[in-house]
């Protein structure tokens, strides 16, 4: 099986700019491979350009219509909030048995191919009055990628959201240092330090992401 969850230690962190770059290199490597972003806030439907699902539409090599949105990205809210808060506004809710499901069915037509599903946010944003992202991933027990930042301040955040999926005994095939925009820190002292902390695989993506990188991040799975 290759289906991977790809979370971050945060909202805008590159989960997106990272499952796309993933997707790409599967292509690439002749790999069948499909995508999902069951939950996305802050979408206009009307004007889905630039959004998560139309992006990793595109690394797909497919197209954005009605059809493929509603496919890779089933739950879709307006406002630029946690999911539970975007559902709010529009009196709606995400129906967690019927998102455990969707994924579930995707793992499974994915079983000779590669699926990567996007979370939203970082490792804990709720998903509900009484669920997080954590509960999501701990439910479907997929391998993750998680994807972290190069600004200052990222050691913590990392080594604190994995500390989070280890208590809920879930595995971190490859930890993404994703380069942040303006870092001001070299990416490999970032690695360097990583390195004597983490214990898992790690790849680095620097700003622009190269076919190379994403290459050798997927060398890792
Ligand atoms: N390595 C990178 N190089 C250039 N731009 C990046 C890189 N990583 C992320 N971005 C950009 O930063 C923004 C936030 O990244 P995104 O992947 O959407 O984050 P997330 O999915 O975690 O919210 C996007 O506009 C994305 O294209
Ligand atoms: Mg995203």
């Amino acid at each position: 099986m290759s289906a991977y969850f790809v979370t971050a230690t945060g909202t805008d962190i590159g989960k997106t700019f990272v499952t796309a770059g993933l997707i790409r290199a599967a292509r690439l490597g002749g790999l069948k491979t499909q995508a999902l972003k069951p939950i996305v806030s802050g979408i206009d439907d009307a004007n889905p350009a630039g959004s998560d699902p139309a992006v990793l539409l595109d690394a797909l090599g497919e197209t954005v219509t009605p059809e493929t949105l509603a496919r890779i990205s089933p739950w879709r809210f307006a406002a630029p909030m946690s999911p539970d808060m975007a559902a709010a506004r529009e009196e709606r809710f995400i129906p967690y048995n019927e998102l455990l499901e969707t994924c579930r069915d995707a793992v499974h037509a994915a079983r000779d191919g590669m699926l990567f599903i996007e979370g939203v946010g970082g490792v804990m944003v709720p998903l509900d009055a009484r669920r997080t992202v954590l509960d999501w991933m701990a439910d479907m027990r997929l391998p993750l990628i998680l994807v972290a930042g190069s600004y200052l301040g990222t050691i913590s955040h990392t080594l604190t959201a994995m500390e989070v999926v280890a208590r809920a005994r879930l595995k971190i095939s490859a930890l993404v240092i994703n380069e942040s925009e303006g870092a001001t820190i070299p990416l490999e002292e970032t690695l360097a330090t990583l390195r004597r902390f983490a214990g898992v695989p790690i790849a680095t993506i620097p700003r622009g992401g190269d076919m190379s990188a994403f290459a050798k991040l997927a060398s890792l799975l």
